[in-house]
């Protein structure tokens, strides 16, 4: 069992999403707070109606992203999070965020990395002309959208789409991935090993729990 805090901005899909997986007993974990940086974010809405702490850390009213994150951390220290889901987070964290959690830091993008980081993604890959697009989680860095990559699913881009269909259709699979990827951290699967100086780091997911 795992302990999760999950930061949101927005409607929370991917957070219910989550909340769904846990309640069917398919994933062994427990979302012990979500954070949000806006007080109108639907996401809080689901956590309420579930009964799971909610908190508001108000960017506005920090002088600094430093500021902000040192006060999502003490939020997120004092619920007992041990992993940290950015599920539609829409700031840029800091290494105050970062160094609490070193590798326990996750985050759900709708594009297949490295192509399409940033906002906008759906619409990045429309513009683009790419035939297939899909969502990545990986675990955060520094950079944006450039941290290891844990799984990633392909989704078709159809004719006719636009960035609202297309958006949809990758939300599915959102919801689909991130449960699954989670599964994986709660099973005890995922190793993350530091690359040489300049590399990468390398995630490995092993096929069964006994596997590492
Ligand atoms: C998702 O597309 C996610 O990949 C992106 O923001 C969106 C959030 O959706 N980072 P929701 O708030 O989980 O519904």
């Amino acid at each position: 069992m795992i302990t999760l805090g999950v930061l949101v901005s927005g409607g929370g899909t991917n957070l219910q999403a989550i909340l769904d997986a846990i309640a069917s007993g398919k994933l062994a974990a427990r979302v012990a707070v979500v954070v949000s940086n806006r007080p109108g974010a639907g996401g809080l809405e689901r956590a309420a109606r579930v009964g799971v702490a909610r908190v508001v850390v108000d960017h506005k009213a920090c002088a600094t992203r430093e500021a902000f994150d040192a006060q999502v951390v003490e939020t997120l220290r004092t619920h007992g999070v041990e992993w940290v889901v950015l599920a539609g987070f829409m700031r840029i964290v800091t290494p105050v965020l970062l160094e609490a959690y070193p590798m326990r830091v996750l985050n759900i993008h709708p594009a297949l990395l490295p192509a399409f980081p940033g906002v906008d993604a759906q619409r990045q890959a429309l513009e683009y002309g790419v035939r297939v697009t899909g969502c990545t989680v990986h675990f955060v860095d520094t950079g944006t959208d450039t941290g290891p990559i844990l799984a990633q699913r392909a989704v078709p881009v159809l004719p006719g789409d636009d960035v609202d269909s297309l958006r949809a259709r990758i939300l599915v699979e959102e919801h689909a991935l991130l449960t699954e990827a989670l599964g994986w951290i709660a099973e005890g699967r995922v190793r993350v090993t530091a690359g040489e100086p300049g590399k990468r780091a390398t995630v490995a997911v092993s096929e069964s729990r006994s596997g590492l």
